[in-house]
């Protein structure tokens, strides 16, 4: 849509910048739509480093594609300069969703200057999110963009619902248009149910969450940034690294514990990192038994490292080799014990 745009104006811009921060899919997606990805450095903080957003904007630049708050946790302060700057150099502004659950109900990313966004409702809106699905994704654009959103278009005349096909300056159907389609109900439910008010306490209990877990752990863990964080904290195992203890080793730990293990070396700038998104729906009782799982193994870093390194024991297959898994899967089901 953001290439239909320029296109449309007459100009042919080949790159999008992504700062170093990102998701592995934004430059992955980027690329896929033929883009050239340019990175943008972040500065101590995490976030944008606006001297490099500058030297690299110009007139071959099409889009900035950026996570708001970011990957560290951090709502970033700046964001409507960011998008003000883009946007005078003639680049659209696409945000990455994933991290609405920290701003349900408090701001909009049309407000923020975004042109585009899309939503993962498995990060917000219900939808179980793991395994590999069920995902699903809508984009939202601003009127500008409106004439390139793919076929067809849902419209509505009185009482009845139909298909418009007929979208001269449309991109196209998309292969799933229907994508995953009980997802959506189940979002739509969910929105339905909480109502706005609902939907601001959401944000406002996963950042509280979040930043509860991050207090409680910030003796014994390193932070990747000083906080208050919005709906995610990350930490660095670096410390427990100079005891042979890593992320990997402290997720698999975890599992032993009771618990699914965080996301682990997300996002990249961050050493050994762990992310903790809680979200809103976790009690006081689990978050403190989770911290207190979290502080055993840090305590046993120091003591027992051994138990770590032989984690999970309590899984129906231990460690497993994560490469093979992934280029030879065996899914058939076996009844040995
Ligand atoms: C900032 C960000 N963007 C994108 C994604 C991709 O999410 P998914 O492919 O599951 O929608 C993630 C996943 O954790 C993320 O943290």
């Amino acid at each position: 849509m953001i290439r239909a745009y320029h296109r449309a104006r007459g100009e042919k811009r080949t790159k999008v910048l992504i700062p170093d921060s990102a998701h592995g899919t934004n430059p992955a997606s980027t690329a896929i739509a033929g883009y050239e990805v340019v990175e943008v450095k972040s500065d101590a903080e995490g976030g944008v480093d606006l001297a490099d957003l500058e030297k690299k904007l110009g007139a071959d630049v099409a889009a900035l594609m950026i996570t708001v708050p970011n990957t560290l946790g951090n709502f970033e302060p700046r964001i409507v300069d960011l998008t003000e700057l883009c946007h005078a150099s003639g680049a659209q502004v696409y945000m990455d969703g994933a991290n609405l659950n920290a701003i349900l109900g408090i701001t909009r990313p049309g407000d923020l200057g975004f042109d585009v966004c899309h939503f993962n409702l498995h990060k917000t809106f219900t939808t179980p999110h793991g395994g590999g699905g069920p995902g699903a994704g809508p984009v939202g654009v601003k009127r500008h963009l409106e004439p390139y959103l793919p076929t067809p278009i849902v419209t509505k005349d009185d009482d009845r619902y139909a298909l418009d096909w007929k979208r001269p300056h449309s991109i196209g159907k998309l292969q799933a248009f229907w994508g995953n389609f009980g997802m959506h109900v189940r979002a739509y439910t969910y929105i339905k149910t909480m109502g706005a008010d609902g939907l601001r306490r959401v944000a406002e209990n996963a950042v509280l969450n979040a930043n509860y877990v991050m207090k409680r752990l910030a003796e014994d863990y390193d932070l990747a940034t000083p906080g208050p964080c919005m709906h995610e904290c990350v930490l660095s195992a670096r410390r427990q690294k100079k005891l042979g203890v890593t992320a990997m080793d402290i997720a698999k730990r975890l599992l032993d514990l009771g618990f699914y293990a965080p996301s682990t070396y997300f996002p990249l700038i961050v050493e050994e990192a762990l992310m903790i998104e809680p979200t809103e729906t976790e009690s006081k009782e689990t978050l403190d038994q989770f911290c207190d799982a979290m502080i055993t193994i840090a305590r046993e870093a120091a003591t027992t490292p051994e138990v770590i390194h032989q984690a999970p024991v309590t899984t129906p297959v231990r460690r497993l080799d994560q490469t093979r898994a992934a280029r030879e899967p065996d899914l058939r089901f076996s009844r040995k014990a």
